[in-house]
């Protein structure tokens, strides 16, 4: 694996793959890694002979009040998971590098980030948006591997590829849990061990309101009442929000139909720690249209 810290370097050897025709997967992260990242890291190389990671905190999708002073890092730990994991080049930048003086382009979306994680981090995905077009034009990928972890950024990064015309194919690969259920994240750092067992929470809503669709339930409103009154079963659980969405668009209808794929979304405050979590569910039932 080969380390590297220049948007020229990491452009020069992408450009001297492609010229060898050979393709590149790419799996952008913030470091601190888990076995969340590493699962990405083991599936891009189902999809290319080359693989390219980084690891950059990204200041520009952390608001003022925000971790991103405290966001944990492990430099040492990442580079030999990421080697471990047959990364090819590691792609290092300082802020310096991503975001000269001077640096004045903004990417902004309408509509899919204006909900849920867009409504309590309102700058958040415009940021996330910057650094990944960023990432997509230094590295030139192929195909790009993200979490399900983060389902909402999936949505974000694939409505930016389609509008501004990438040239790269978007992988979203399944949430890596704990025994007990709790997503990995590199933010469970901040948890004791107490609340790590507290955590399982989350999953255990999501279960729940899984198991009601399944029994038949496709009132919006009843299936979030489920959620809320499971989590409500840990005292100093604080929600953003525990709700049920369509999961193409994140739109809200009152009652979900036959063949809809419902997208359940958290975002708790676990002590000063906040977590997200989502999971899928299908809607059985008679197929007939949506009115
Ligand atoms: P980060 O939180 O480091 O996550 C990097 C990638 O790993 C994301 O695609 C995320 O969804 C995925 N991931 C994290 N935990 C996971 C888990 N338990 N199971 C499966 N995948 C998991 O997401 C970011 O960084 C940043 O926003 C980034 C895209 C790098 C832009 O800065």
């Amino acid at each position: 694996m080969e380390i590297i810290n220049t948007i020229k370097e990491m452009t020069e050897i992408s450009k001297e793959i492609m010229r060898k025709g050979k393709e590149i997967a790419f799996v952008p992260t913030m470091g601190f890694l888990h076995e969340g990242h590493t699962t990405l890291f083991d599936k891009a190389k189902d999809f290319s002979e080359i693989t390219v990671a980084s690891l950059f905190v990204n200041p520009t999708q952390f608001a003022p009040n925000e971790d991103y002073a405290q966001y944990p890092r492990n430099l040492e730990k990442d580079f030999s998971l990421a080697e471990k994991h047959k990364i090819d080049y590691l792609f290092v930048p300082d802020a310096l590098e991503i975001y000269p003086i001077g640096f004045s382009t903004s990417i902004s979306l309408r509509n899919i980030t204006e909900r849920f994680e867009g409504k309590f981090r309102p700058s958040h995905f415009d940021g996330v948006a910057l650094v990944v077009a960023k990432l997509f034009n230094i590295v030139k990928p192929d195909f790009a591997i993200f979490g399900q972890k983060d389902y909402q950024q999936t949505l974000v990064i694939k409505q930016m590829v389609k509008d501004l015309n990438f040239d790269i194919k978007i992988i979203v690969s399944p949430t890596v849990r704990l025994e007990n259920g709790l997503a990995m994240s590199s933010r469970n750092s901040y948890l004791s061990e107490k609340e790590k067992e507290e955590a399982a929470i989350l999953y255990k809503a999501m279960e729940a309101a899984k198991t009601a669709v399944l029994n038949g339930e496709r009132n919006r409103k009843k299936i979030n009442a489920i959620m809320h009154q499971v989590l409500r079963t840990v005292s100093g659980i604080r929600l953003d929000y525990a709700s049920a969405a369509l999961s193409t668009d994140l739109s809200e209808p009152d009652l979900f139909f036959p063949n809809d794929i419902i997208v359940l979304l958290l975002a708790v405050y676990l002590g000063k720690t906040r977590l997200i979590d989502n999971s899928l569910v299908t809607v059985f039932g008679n197929n007939f249209e949506r009115k």
